[in-house]
């Protein structure tokens, strides 16, 4: 990922050239480290840097929790901040690549865009985890009349396909560089013809963070259509015993399976375990009733909460733990006297949410985007919220 290795600085220096900058929005400097952000907004984007100090001067790198999926705009925003501080680099790995094909944005969703978004096509497909994207690409191409929504955490992955999405003029896919466990949950009741879900990891030593789950199945059944099929294809066969419990746990539908069936595309995974002769197993769950149950919409409301004078002491140091989530103040940053920057995790313990909180006097909000729209995130963020509720300030001043 692009960095720069700059030499030492007055790093105070940041915040006089905030108001001419044509990229930085703000500096904050962590309460109890040397750690400092900086706010940034290019090319539509808005996102976090963060300077780190090392042993030979400073390192000028970019934020997770914040980070644009396009690195090119990273390595911009990189060179900006380095040019304008007039910083002295000592190595950097920010060569801007004019003649790569940039990801078109036009295909790539964010997770937040589906609050309201609009289908384009009357058939929608999911693919979770589609890895080099070979099944999508050729799914989206023999049927154009249906959009194929892919989601897969891995971002490489996920500019690779966008690369070939352009390169191959494709329209009827979007792309989703998120966790598709979280994802379902975005979408509407009884939308999906198919859910694709091509050779998972097995997780056999962790398997809390598998794909399929009770919970990932019941959302699945919710947003296929009645005879919707989610389709899931795996050479473990502990991940097929596995699958076929968890399928069979949930009432209103119909479970089909197959063995070695051959597909008219064969992904890389798949050409592995072929050479190698392993049984490849389908088990496909149909849909067997129209969901009733609509996608009630989640707001993360802050009502009117804002910066209160030493509300920064009075957070909890240690992790909240609720039954099935918890949140975190990870790092607590200053932006000026009366507004901060708060790292949070927060959520359930398996799919944590990372984001930050920006406490100002006149407003509290999520900096960049709110949090998935879950149950878990929502009651999560309602306890994060009392945590800057000037009762609790008041409790916490007479040790009740
Ligand atoms: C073993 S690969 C299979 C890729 C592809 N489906 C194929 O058949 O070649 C599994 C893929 O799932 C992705 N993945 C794993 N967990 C995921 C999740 N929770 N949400 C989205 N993608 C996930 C991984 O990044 C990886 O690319």
């Amino acid at each position: 990922m692009p960095h720069l290795k700059v030499k030492p600085f007055d790093s105070n220096i940041i915040a006089t050239h905030i108001a001419t900058s044509t990229v930085m929005t703000f500096v904050a400097t962590a309460i109890h480290t040397d750690d400092i952000l900086i706010g940034i907004s290019h090319q539509d984007e808005s996102f976090l840097l963060q300077l780190k100090p090392d042993k030979e001067g400073f390192l000028l790198k970019y934020d997770k929790v914040t980070r644009p999926l396009k690195v090119n705009i990273l390595k911009e925003a990189l060179a900006i901040v380095a040019q304008e501080l007039a910083l002295e680099i000592q190595s950097s790995n920010i060569t801007i690549s004019s003649t790569k094909v940039v990801p078109s944005s036009e295909y790539l969703k964010k997770i937040e865009d589906f609050v309201d978004i609009q289908y384009p096509k009357d058939t929608v497909s999911v693919e979770v985890g589609f890895g080099s994207g070979k099944h999508l690409l050729y799914q989206a191409q023999k049927n154009p009349d249906t959009l194929f929504i892919g989601l897969e955490i891995h971002t490489p992955s996920a500019q690779q396909v966008l690369k070939q999405i352009a390169l191959q003029n494709i329209q009827n896919i979007w792309v989703v560089n998120y966790d598709a466990r979280l994802f379902l949950e975005m979408l509407p009741s009884n939308l999906c013809k198919e859910i694709f879900v091509h050779f998972p990891v097995p997780w056999d030593k962790k398997p809390l963070r598998r794909v399929i789950s009770k919970s990932f199945l019941s959302e699945s059944m919710r947003v296929l259509a009645v005879d919707g099929r989610l389709e899931l294809r795996t050479d473990s066969d502990n991940y097929f015993w596995y699958a076929l419990e968890t399928f069979f746990s949930v009432p209103q539908t119909s479970v089909e399976i197959r063995k070695n069936e051959a597909l008219e595309v064969t992904s890389k995974y798949e050409a592995r375990w072929l050479r190698q002769e392993k049984d490849i197993y389908d088990v496909y769950v149909k849909s067997k009733a129209l969901s009733t149950q609509i996608k009630e919409p989640i707001v993360f409301d802050f009502y009117g909460i804002h910066y209160t004078e030493g509300i920064e002491e009075t957070l909890a140091k240690e992790a909240l733990v609720y039954e099935g989530y918890f949140v975190h103040f990870e790092r607590i940053f200053r932006i000026s006297a009366k507004r901060l920057l708060i790292k949070c995790a927060f959520g359930s313990f398996d799919r944590p949410e990372h984001k930050y909180v920006l406490l100002a006097e006149e407003s509290c909000t999520y900096f960049v985007s709110p949090p998935v729209q879950t149950k878990v995130n929502l009651m999560a963020h309602e306890k994060l919220i009392m945590q800057f509720l000037p009762q609790h300030i008041a409790l916490k001043d007479n040790n009740v």
